[in-house]
């Protein structure tokens, strides 16, 4: 069995791109019988840059929500609340004294946000630390990542390869997989779909709120009558990622005929999202309605992930001369 370990930031719900980019291949590969996934929701990481306990806690639940309501399987794999297991900050510190400072002090994303943000705290210049710990940890075998995190991934095994050539095998060496073709999901703008563009579709807001975010896509000023081009048109480019052949090649001959306006076609598109994802909606809205349950999944996940981390702890008080 191969381990398969993913965070994912708790920034916000995921939206329609990171759904259909991201967690959907994820889930499917969690699924698979060679596969053991580990998955975790990354609310360590939020502390460097959110500063409300609920808004914390809101994402937290929110995205927990949105990736059962999807099916991951939560008794095959281990689904957990990076904060619930607190022994990953111990490994964190270990490896903060393998890190050379230079190597934090370029990595890009760093760079990015303190160029940014106006709070630069050192959580955010050891973000990469925390996250090797948060693999290492837990002996992953490999880390499917976005292209954005594949510095952080050679980080985790410059880090990992410095402790093993001086103390002996210590650590798994994490291998990242990065899918060079991921879809990118437009947003409504036309641009890629990111909650930093506030560009996006977030398919659990209730049906009205929904409803007016496909509303604010994009088009050209052609009236009702016009002939549009199917192939250069958002609309089209969303309604192609969920709706069947048929309905594409329909829409796409409406655009042809002319006499059909694109209030029509975002119409169709907001009734496919509603139809698509209707029973991962209402299960959301169960969800969230009852955290307790969610807090009983994930506590479940944390004592699982708990056991795994505890083994590596002691391996690794033990080689470094702590008492394990
Ligand atoms: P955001 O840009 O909204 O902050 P993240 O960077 O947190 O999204 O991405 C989380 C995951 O979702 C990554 O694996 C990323 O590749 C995927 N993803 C994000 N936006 C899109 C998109 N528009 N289309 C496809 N996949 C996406
Ligand atoms: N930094 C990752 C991101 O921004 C989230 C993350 C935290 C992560 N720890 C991880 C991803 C460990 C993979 C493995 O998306």
């Amino acid at each position: 069995m191969a381990r398969v370990l993913t965070g994912v930031q708790s920034t916000g719900v995921p939206h329609l791109g990171n759904i259909l980019g991201a967690m959907l291949p994820a889930i499917q590969m969690s699924n698979q019988p060679e596969n053991e996934a580990f998955l975790f929701i990354a609310d360590l990481h939020s502390l460097t840059t959110v500063r409300s306990a609920e808004v914390l806690r809101n994402n937290t639940y929110g995205t927990a929500a949105a990736w059962l309501a999807f099916g991951f399987d939560t008794a095959k794999n281990t689904f957990y609340r990076q904060s619930d297991v607190p022994e990953v900050t111990e490994l964190a510190w270990y490896l903060n004294c393998f890190t050379p400072f230079p190597m934090l002090a370029n990595a890009h994303s760093f760079k990015d946000k303190a160029s940014r943000l106006s709070d630069v705290n050192a959580g955010l210049f050891t973000y990469p630390v925390l996250m090797a710990a948060d693999i290492i940890l837990y002996d992953a075998d490999v880390v499917p990542v976005g292209k954005d995190q594949k510095q952080h991934l050679e980080m985790t095994r410059d880090i990992a390869n410095a402790v093993n050539h001086k103390y002996g095998e210590v650590f798994v060496i994490p291998e990242s997989q990065i899918d060079e073709n991921v879809m990118i999901v437009p947003g409504v703008d036309g641009q890629k779909m990111s909650k930093s563009y506030n560009n996006f579709i977030d398919i659990f807001l209730p049906e009205k709120q929904l409803r007016k975010q496909v509303m604010k896509i994009v088009s050209d000023g052609k009236s009702l009558e016009d002939v549009k081009d199917p192939e250069d048109s958002v609309i089209v480019d969303l309604y192609a990622l969920l709706a069947d052949d048929k309905q594409l090649a329909q829409m796409k001959a409406s655009y042809l005929a002319g006499n059909y306006g694109y209030g029509h076609a975002k119409q169709a598109l907001f009734e496919v999202i509603m139809d698509r994802f209707s029973k991962e909606r209402a299960e959301h809205v169960r969800l969230m309605a009852d955290v307790n349950v969610m807090d009983d999944v994930l506590l479940e996940g944390a004592n699982k992930a708990k056991l795994v981390a505890q083994n590596t702890l002691s391996r690794v008080r033990e080689k470094f001369g702590y008492h394990s």
